[in-house]
């Protein structure tokens, strides 16, 4: 089986052919996605929210990202695994991302490391590339800026914010990144940046015409219950039958049903 590597996801885009991205945080999960033909497995940083229980990305660790990075990369054979850098691993200097986007390739095997940020990081992102780590982008909304955008809504609806977005969206293409994921951002603006940059873009909440297409995994089986962002399509809701499972559980437990005959030596 062949790995899909930066040059794969850069033809799918000349052949018009759909990415597909899913998050990943465990090595049970991962292999699952990766027998099934996911393109690329994302290490989100939303591991903070879906997995840590935080109420935000921000206080996600190098430790934490790499810990889980190392799991899924260790269950997959197909899918290409990108690690997020998480708030404040690439902001402080060029140095230091590239000292922390080096671990996530040398210590937990991923294939790629993802930044949020515009312009203000293609300094960092050229440094990345020019040290052969493939670089993802992040526009639109970042959920490591929560405090600076004020919240999680969709980002780019006004003429100048939308102008701002297509201008870091061409200097991160210029910088060097792979493929570039837009977060809450109009279906026509989405458009509009997949037309103009060469490399793919990979949306969620970003309407049809991206590149490819990406969900927090939690959010698409429906096992993450705290609140469902309008963009998410749960197509399977797996908290129902996880609860009924341990629910029989333990009634079998208390009423001395389980373990039966066949479970005991
Ligand atoms: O952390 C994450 O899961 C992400 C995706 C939502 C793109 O950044």
């Amino acid at each position: 089986m062949e790995r899909v590597t930066t040059q794969t996801i850069r033809k799918m885009k000349q052949d018009g052919k759909k990415i597909t991205m899913l998050t990943a945080y465990d090595y049970s999960t991962a292999a699952m996605l990766d027998q099934v033909g996911i393109d690329i497995l994302l290490v989100g940083d939303s591991l903070g929210m879906v997995v840590l229980g935080y109420e935000t990305t921000l206080p996600v660790t190098m430790d934490e990202m790499l810990h889980h990075t190392r799991a899924v990369a260790r269950a997959t054979n197909r899918a290409m695994v990108v690690g997020d850098m998480p708030f404040m691993s690439y902001q402080v200097s060029v140095e230091q991302a590239l000292e922390n986007a080096g671990k996530f390739l040398k210590e937990a095997d991923a294939h790629a490391v993802k930044l949020e940020g515009g312009v203000e990081i293609t300094d960092t992102v050229k440094k990345l590339v020019d040290s052969g780590i493939p670089v993802m982008g992040h526009l639109g909304l970042t959920p490591q800026s929560i405090h600076q955008l004020g919240g999680y809504g969709v980002q780019g609806k006004e003429d100048e914010t939308a102008k701002k977005m297509i201008k870091d969206a061409m200097a991160l293409e210029e910088a060097g990144i792979f493929s570039l994921v837009l977060e809450c951002v109009p279906t026509m603006l989405a458009k509009e940046i997949t037309e103009k940059i060469s490399v793919p873009t990979i949306g969620i909440g970003a309407g049809i015409y991206c590149d490819g297409q990406v969900l927090v995994t939690h959010d698409l089986l429906g096992i993450f219950e705290k609140f469902v962002p309008k963009f998410v399509k749960r197509y399977v809701e797996l908290n129902k039958p996880i609860k009924k499972a341990v629910n029989e559980f333990i009634e079998e437990v208390r009423e001395g049903k389980f373990p039966g005959p066949e479970h005991s030596f």
